[in-house]
């Protein structure tokens, strides 16, 4: 079996054009341009290269990005209070703090410190209470955006095992979720789960979230399975490759999702996507 390929490229430049679209429909009732703060602490070479492709994204669609890209040293304080001053910025929709933070900055405190309402990453306890009783709000962009990647699939979720790798609160834990609320049978894998070949080896849906280049052998991968691949790992070689072996997982898969263009492209359409959204909804819908 050779797999389809989820091409997230293709899929993230499509709900790109429907938030232009949105935005374009927005000035043309007077209603000011959906903006997002990017907030980028230190110079970590990923993390810029992350906050680059989200700041494109937002002058392609048509939203107000505003940078703050502060020195590695900056102080807690400083940094709280310069969520205060765009928590109270009217033209700020969405706060994007990019993570991981340095050391000495507690990601938590301020997380919690981003006003729910413009929280568009999801991370904020209130946001993530919500996910779990499926109540509606911001949700965290790369769970969301591999959801939409199965809907373009199409594939029948409901009943689907699904074995996710990473118990991240960014990524595997939502997604695990996600999954939950659209009726599969999640399992949370972690680095003291007991024989994950085995765990992998039963599940319809995988999705691989660790980290670490070619973790998941394609071999574990179960005939016809989807194989989401969540892994941005940069060799030394410069090449960026997945945490699933993808030639030989794709030899068995139905679905999979290359690296890059799988995921990555819709984490970024997903929390642009999740700024219109806030925006709308702070202008009434
Ligand atoms: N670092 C890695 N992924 C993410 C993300 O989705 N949002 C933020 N803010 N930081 C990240």
């Amino acid at each position: 079996m050779t797999a389809h390929i989820l091409d997230g490229k293709a899929i993230a430049a499509d709900l790109r054009i429907r938030l232009k679209a949105r935005c374009d429909e927005r000035a043309a009732r007077g209603l000011r341009q959906p903006g997002l703060a990017v907030v980028l602490v230190g110079d970590d070479p990923a993390s810029k290269v992350y906050v680059g492709s989200k700041r494109r994204g937002c002058a392609e669609v048509g939203i107000a990005s505003y940078e703050h890209d502060l020195p590695a040293e900056t102080s807690m304080s400083d940094l709280l209070a310069l969520i205060d001053r765009l928590n109270a910025d009217p033209a700020v929709d969405g706060i994007l703090v990019q993570l991981p933070l340095p050391a000495h900055l507690d990601e938590n405190t301020v997380i919690q410190h981003i006003h729910p309402d413009k929280d568009v990453d999801g991370f904020h306890p209130i946001n993530m209470g919500r996910l779990v009783q499926r109540l509606p709000g911001p949700r965290p962009c790369t769970p969301r955006g591999v959801m939409i990647m199965l809907e373009h699939a199409g594939v029948e979720l409901a009943g689907l095992d699904a074995v996710i790798i990473g118990q991240s609160n960014i990524v595997g834990r939502p997604m695990a979720l996600e999954l939950l609320n659209a009726r599969c049978t999640p399992t949370v894998c972690h680095s003291r789960s007991r024989d994950l070949q085995a765990k992998v080896a039963r599940a319809d849906l995988v999705v691989a979230a660790v980290g670490r280049t070619h973790f998941v052998p394609g071999e574990w991968i179960k005939p016809g399975a989807i194989v989401i691949d969540v892994g941005i790992n940069r060799g030394e070689d410069g090449k960026l490759r997945g945490d699933v072996e993808f030639d030989s997982a794709a030899e068995r898969a139905s679905w999979i999702t290359p690296v890059p263009g799988g995921v990555g492209p819709m984490t970024v359409a997903t929390l642009l996507s999740n700024t219109v959204d806030a925006a709308e909804a702070r202008d009434g819908g």
